[in-house]
């Protein structure tokens, strides 16, 4: 283990950000995390847990510890008639997670494929794709407490999952760092082709079998036609979530907007679709946030949730723009937007 002084981000953001960390460690594993945190000279130092880094802006050099989280490792901890739980290290990339499990036709995140990120970040934020959440899958995960320096289980209800949230968002944020994250995956998968744009790219090659590999590869043909790749242009995915409103402000805002998209809830509350609400508004009238640049920093032409790096931008500035974006969409629909992506 090395810690390493004054070292570039820039590779280790998705957003491809040029931020300096005072410190920086890369753990293979939970020992190498004891030796660092045990380490008399960074007991002071703030921390912070990069994964792929691919949820994160930063806005500034970060003045502390940066440990990335390199634990690596799949194992399959037991099985039974309908489901095989399966270990894995928090810092495999999450689509080649999703990969293996295509490979031995294990059902459950197909749906989820090519999400960037480690699969220890992916609890995080609960991430969720075309009508699937990680907590749809979860079994447990192994936490490594920074002060108290012990590892701790956490089952599902534990984590407190929610849209895009759970507790290590709120009450544990910045406490924990992931050691491993256990899933329960079925042998004989249900498929999850709700979604409008699964079913219709499904339908492309309807001569095809339904399968885990079929759904996987749709699921990439979706993101690859509409995300933008951060191996070419620096993002974070959905920099804003979309918002829930109650039906009575829904109703209000439909008379306003009869085009406004909007998914029903469970609860009778109804989702925005953020990536419209941004799009009807832009810096000025009559022009649209959708695929506008101020400098390099940008909102994406295909997708206006998306806000993007065209090269060297700051995350001061993307993190200015998004303030603009917050503040026009406020103006028109009375909605304050949250953000999805963390801002350091
Ligand atoms: N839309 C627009 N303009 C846009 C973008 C979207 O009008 O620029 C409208 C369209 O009507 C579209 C609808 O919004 O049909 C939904 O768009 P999309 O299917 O792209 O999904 P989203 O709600 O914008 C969410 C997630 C994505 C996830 C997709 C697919 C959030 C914040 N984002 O986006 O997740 O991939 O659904 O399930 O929930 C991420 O979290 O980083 C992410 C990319």
């Amino acid at each position: 283990m090395k810690v390493q002084e004054n070292i570039s981000l820039k590779s280790f953001n998705t957003f491809g950000i040029d931020s300096i960390a005072k410190f920086f460690v890369a753990i293979k594993s939970v020992e190498g995390l004891k030796e660092l945190l045990f380490l008399q000279s960074m007991r002071k130092e703030t921390k912070l847990v990069l994964g792929g880094g691919s949820n994160i802006l930063f806005t500034k050099n970060y003045n502390g510890l940066v440990i990335k989280n390199e634990i690596a490792g799949i194992e399959t901890i037991k099985e039974d008639a309908e489901y095989i739980y399966v270990k894995v290290g928090a810092g495999v990339n999450w689509h080649s997670f999703v990969l293996h499990c295509i490979e031995h036709n294990w059902g459950g995140v197909e749906n989820l494929a090519l999400i960037p990120g480690t699969v220890g970040a992916a609890p995080i934020q609960n991430i969720g794709a075309y009508g699937v959440e990680l907590k749809n899958v979860f079994f447990s995960l192994e936490a490594f407490e920074i002060n108290e320096k012990v590892v701790h289980n956490f089952s599902l209800n534990d984590c407190a999952f929610g849209y895009r949230d759970s507790v290590f968002k709120n009450k544990f944020k910045n406490q924990f760092v992931i050691l491993s994250t256990s899933f329960r995956l079925r042998k004989f998968p249900i498929f999850n082709i709700e979604y409008g744009a699964i079913q219709q790219e499904l339908e492309k090659n309807a001569e095809k079998k339904l399968s885990v590999k079929t759904i996987c590869q749709a699921v990439i043909n979706i993101r690859k036609s509409k995300l933008p790749d951060p191996e070419i242009i620096g993002n974070a995915g959905s920099f804003f979530k979309n918002p829930e409103i109650s039906s009575e402000e829904f109703e209000k805002l439909k008379v306003l907007f009869p085009t406004i998209v909007s998914y029903e809830l469970a609860n009778g509350n109804k989702k925005l679709a953020a990536g419209w609400l941004v799009e009807q508004c832009g810096p000025n009238a009559g022009v649209t946030w959708k695929g506008y640049r101020v400098g390099d920093a940008g909102c994406h032409e295909k997708q206006a949730l998306v806000l993007v790096n065209h090269g060297n931008s700051n995350g001061k500035e993307i993190y200015n723009l998004s303030e603009a974006v917050l503040e026009t969409v406020y103006q028109k629909f009375g909605i304050t937007l949250e953000r999805e992506v963390n801002i350091f």
